[in-house]
């Protein structure tokens, strides 16, 4: 009889969708086609966890079978994904819905994404590619089989008991990434690491692969730190998955320091505490050029850590740095002038400009910035304030 799963894909089914996905599954069996639900929303509908979107894995070209869509239903392809033949429809009452091809995939190198081909395979061939157990359930929503459950992988069993498994033993030198998915499943399901897979991780991270880009592993990265959990950078110390990243992260900081940064500066700050100390090669994160920015002065900073001597020279070490860049160079040093500079001396700033100094007669020459430089110290040591009082001394000081 097996296991019917009609009942839990009704209650997690958003109504909106309903309407949608019915007049879609009219159409496909018009056309004799059939619509699967597979991967994370199985998962997370058998789980009883909230809905979060749905793809519809169709076992036949999505690309066609969104034309077909288009020419019967009220409803418009907003994009396609040439490579991947997948289409993103929106419906009539605004619902959106991705629909992708049943398709197998081959790594050509590690790191990188697969090359995918066989669209339209059956279903099993599909379900192989994939990264875990728990990931590989699905049933079909048309036909006579309609939400019963297939379970090729034993999935079922494992999401039962709370298991992450790996489908075969070379999965993470395909993709380094799954390393750090594993973590992000384990910890938002509190679910466990499934001993052969826990070897496999430990074997890969014995000796990471060299060159291979990293990007796609930042990008679980990310992911994993959205999770509304703590203890989430432990996990990737406790389990070495820091070794992706390099081999000497950083652990030396108070967590309660980091309870006032926004969730997307989080995320970089560990990124950032995975990398800071290692021989990493920027290129293969591929990172923006803000984030390379903020590592470089970082960098930067930690290295210059000669004993400053007044407000000036805080100034000048922190003036013109991101201001994450400095909070993640506190986090690390605890270095007191940090505080100093935020609170009091980056509010400081000289008014006047070229032309002000023009105005009074004065020559463009390299002086300008003595100046300049004269200025600020008194307005840091408080002696001036105005605009002014600037243009006052400037005068004085250019006599
Ligand atoms: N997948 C994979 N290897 C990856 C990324 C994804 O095998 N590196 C597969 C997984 O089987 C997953 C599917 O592609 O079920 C879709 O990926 P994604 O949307 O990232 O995963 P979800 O399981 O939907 O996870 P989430 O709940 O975080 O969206």
């Amino acid at each position: 009889m097996g296991i019917l799963l009609e009942k839990k894909f009704k209650k997690f089914i958003p109504e909106l969708y309903k309407s949608v996905i019915d007049s879609a599954v009219d159409v496909a069996q018009q056309n004799n086609i059939k619509l699967y639900l597979i991967g994370g929303a199985v998962r997370d509908l058998i789980l009883g966890n909230p809905f979060k979107d749905i793809d519809i894995t169709v076992e036949a070209d999505a690309i066609n079978f969104a034309n077909v869509l288009k020419s019967q239903l009220n409803c418009k392809i907003i994009s396609v994904q040439e490579n991947l033949r997948t289409a993103k429809i929106e419906f009539g009452n605004g619902v959106q819905i991705d629909f992708a091809s049943t398709r197998q995939e081959k790594y050509i190198a590690s790191g990188v994404l697969p090359v995918a081909f066989n669209f339209g395979c059956e279903l099993e061939k599909d379900v192989k590619r994939r990264d875990f157990t728990i990931n590989t359930l699905a049933f079909l929503l048309n036909g006579v089989d309609k939400y019963k459950l297939i379970d090729y992988c034993e999935g079922f069993a494992d999401l039962k008991s709370g298991k992450i498994k790996i489908l075969h033993s070379k999965s993470f030198i395909d993709d380094p990434s799954r390393i750090i998915r594993a973590l992000k499943f384990m910890v938002r399901l509190d679910f466990k690491l499934d001993s052969n897979t826990q070897k496999l991780m430990k074997d890969y991270l014995s000796e990471p692969l060299k060159k291979i880009p990293l990007e796609r592993v930042k990008n679980e990265l990310f992911q994993y730190f959205e999770i509304p959990k703590k203890g989430l950078y432990k996990y990737i110390i406790d389990y070495k998955v820091y070794k992706l990243f390099g081999n000497n992260p950083i652990t030396k900081f108070e967590e309660k320091d980091l309870s006032n940064f926004k969730n997307e500066e989080l995320q970089f700050i560990y990124f950032a505490f995975l990398v800071l100390n290692s021989e990493y090669e920027e290129e293969r994160f591929n990172l923006t050029s803000r984030e390379r920015k903020i590592l470089d002065e970082i960098k930067q900073l930690l290295a210059n850590d000669i004993q400053v001597k007044d407000d000036f020279e805080i100034y000048k070490k922190y003036n013109q740095k991101q201001e994450l860049a400095i909070k993640i160079y506190y986090l690390i040093t605890k270095d007191e002038t940090v505080i100093r500079y935020s609170n009091v001396l980056s509010a400081v700033k000289v008014l006047i400009n070229g032309d002000d100094l023009i105005k009074l007669g004065l020559k463009p020459s390299k002086d300008f910035s003595l100046i300049f430089e004269a200025v600020l110290k008194e307005k840091l040591k408080g002696k001036i304030k105005s605009k002014e009082e600037e243009i006052n001394f400037a005068k004085k000081w250019s006599r």
